[in-house]
């Protein structure tokens, strides 16, 4: 067919043979790549076509609102390529509880912030490891006090308690002026977490704890920028993706040390005997498996300090956010729904009295104050988009096929916001949340903490510190925006968790009545003093 015939003319005309033959065949190339996709398309689940190599992505501009539009277009489950990463997006909670309680779905995504965390800790951990630190944690967390009931739960009340009145008496001090709650409110949490974890806690001008933190303000914005290199890998090789991925790994070498101190720390005063906090039942395990021979198996022969550095960073950055966030959302509502904090305060009046702060015990006693706990949780919805699980191999949901690797979405926000599912999404009714006899009732559809293997870890300490810290703040105070400013915003920032927009809050003292408890008498004694 290319045989040459000689003169230019057959030159010529050999060339155009040529040029139309790579045409044909690109033609034909293209045609079956269609043909293939369509066929392939034809057993996934349903979603927009994009554009050649980008896919979806530039069209997706705020991911939990874009993902509600396509859900309401394409159903319950729909899929997407954004870039080159095949994502399948779950808005049916029958479909996300389905699909998460089986093992296949249960892995986590590779990412370039997953290579560079190396799959230790327990977010990003999976399979053998992942299964042995959760059953680990869970059973070692229960024993701190992250359990209903029991003498642990009153020592995990007690810790909680003694932040909440840290941070009562610093809003005390500022006897109703304008107050941004973000420091103190961050303070508290904070500790919480740290002394459960590695027994520190912070006070808020200390340099080592604000370096803490903006270590960990920073790395949730360098996730974000880097965001775009799991969906291309190729721009990992480019240079400023190489310099925000040098950068995180230098502010996890930086945290990294700041924990190995700690971990140092406690193995110098370890006493088996004494169990003070998760570190040091990390530095019994590694003792016990090294006296069982079998210490170069554990945490599936990675190295023991580095997976005890990431327990401390996921567990403190899973459970500090998350909760501040949720605090802040309630009193942004709370200044939007006077008559709903006036409510909880008479409920609280009523059923805790004047004279202490409410506790653990009251909290089936005051269903309408819960009530509006889980309201707020399902409404501000914080973690719009879940954690991003991956498929571990092929698998099917929903009579769709699923390939492996798959990122899978359980979007949170369009289950929580589904007009099939509550009367008037949009509005704020704590009333939902109870039944004809006034108790709380949480639908199956409420799932502010995830479902199935891989929920959320923490629940119930979350569960414990949002109704401390609430019921203990509207006991204490009353809520007003400022004077002459208007009222905060109900739009969320997006970020990792969707956040309210900066606001700050007047709080004033509410009337005691014959109060011996040193705490209230205390937080009095402040206002008393300051005016004289
Ligand atoms: C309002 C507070 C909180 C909310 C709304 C929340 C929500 C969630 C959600 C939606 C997930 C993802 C579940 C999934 O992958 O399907 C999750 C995972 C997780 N949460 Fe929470 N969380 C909160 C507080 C906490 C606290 C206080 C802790 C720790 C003490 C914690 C520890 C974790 C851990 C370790 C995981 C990962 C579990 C795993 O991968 O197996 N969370 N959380």
């Amino acid at each position: 067919m290319f045989a040459f015939n000689g003169g230019p003319g057959a030159v010529a005309r050999s060339l155009i043979d040529v040029r139309s033959f790579l045409i044909f065949a690109l033609v034909v190339l293209l045609v079956r790549i269609f043909i293939s996709s369509l066929k392939k398309s034809k057993f996934l689940p349903p979603g927009p076509w994009g554009l050649p190599v980008f896919g979806y992505l530039p069209f997706i501009k705020v991911p939990h609102v874009s993902f509600k539009e396509l859900s309401a277009k394409y159903g319950g489950i729909f899929s997407i390529q954004m870039g080159h990463q095949f994502v399948v997006v779950l808005s049916d909670y029958k479909l996300i509880r389905e699909a998460f309680r089986r093992d296949d779905f249960t892995d986590r995504p590779d990412t370039q912030f997953s290579s560079i965390l190396g799959k230790y800790g327990i977010i990003n951990s999976e399979g053998s490891l992942w299964k042995n630190q959760r059953k680990f944690l869970h059973d070692r967390l229960r024993k701190f006090g992250m359990t209903y009931s029991g003498q642990a739960k009153d020592q995990m009340e007690a810790r909680i308690m003694k932040e909440v009145e840290v941070f009562l008496m610093t809003l005390a001090k500022d006897k109703g002026a304008p107050t941004d709650l973000n420091p103190s409110l961050g303070t508290s949490i904070s500790n919480v977490i740290c002394s459960l974890l590695m027994s520190v806690r912070f006070t808020q001008s200390d340099a080592k704890f604000s370096r803490f933190m903006s270590l960990i303000a920073e790395g949730f914005r360098l996730f974000g920028a880097l965001n775009y290199a799991n969906f291309f890998p190729i721009m990992r090789f480019f240079p400023n993706a190489k310099s925000i991925m040098k950068k995180i790994d230098q502010n996890r070498s930086e945290m990294a040390e700041f924990f190995q101190e700690t971990v140092d720390s406690h193995r110098n005063t370890f006493d088996s005997g004494n169990m003070r906090d998760l570190v040091d039942n990390y530095l019994l395990e590694i003792h016990d498996a090294k006296v069982g021979g079998y210490a170069e198996d554990l945490f599936e022969g990675l190295e023991h300090d580095r997976q005890i550095q990431q327990i401390i960073g996921d567990l403190f950055s899973a459970g500090m956010e998350t909760i501040k966030t949720t605090i802040l959302w309630t009193i942004v509502y709370m200044l939007h729904h006077p008559e709903v904090a006036l409510k909880i305060q008479k409920e609280l009046d009523t059923v805790v009295g004047r004279r202490r702060l409410p506790l653990l015990g009251d909290r089936p006693n005051l269903p309408y104050t819960e009530a509006t706990i889980l309201e707020v949780l399902r409404i501000s919805s914080i973690v719009p988009l879940g954690t991003t699980h991956s498929t571990s191999r092929e698998t099917e949901l929903a009579g769709f096929k699923i390939p492996a690797n798959s990122h899978v979405v359980p979007l949170l926000h369009a289950v929580h916001m589904d007009p099939n599912l509550w009367d008037r999404p949009e509005k704020f009714m704590p009333e939902r949340f109870l039944n004809a006899d006034g108790k709380v009732c949480k639908p199956e559809f409420f799932i502010p903490f995830g479902v199935g293997r891989r929920m959320c870890l923490g629940d119930v300490l979350a569960r414990m510190e949002l109704f401390e810290f609430v019921a203990s703040l509207l006991h204490t105070f009353n809520v007003r925006t400022p004077e002459g400013t208007p009222l905060p915003s109900l739009n969320a920032m997006p970020g990792v968790t969707l956040t309210p927009e900066d606001f700050k809050v007047s709080l004033t003292l509410r009337p005691l009545v014959d109060s011996s408890h040193d705490f209230l008498n205390a937080c009095h004694n402040i206002r008393t003093a300051g005016s004289h």
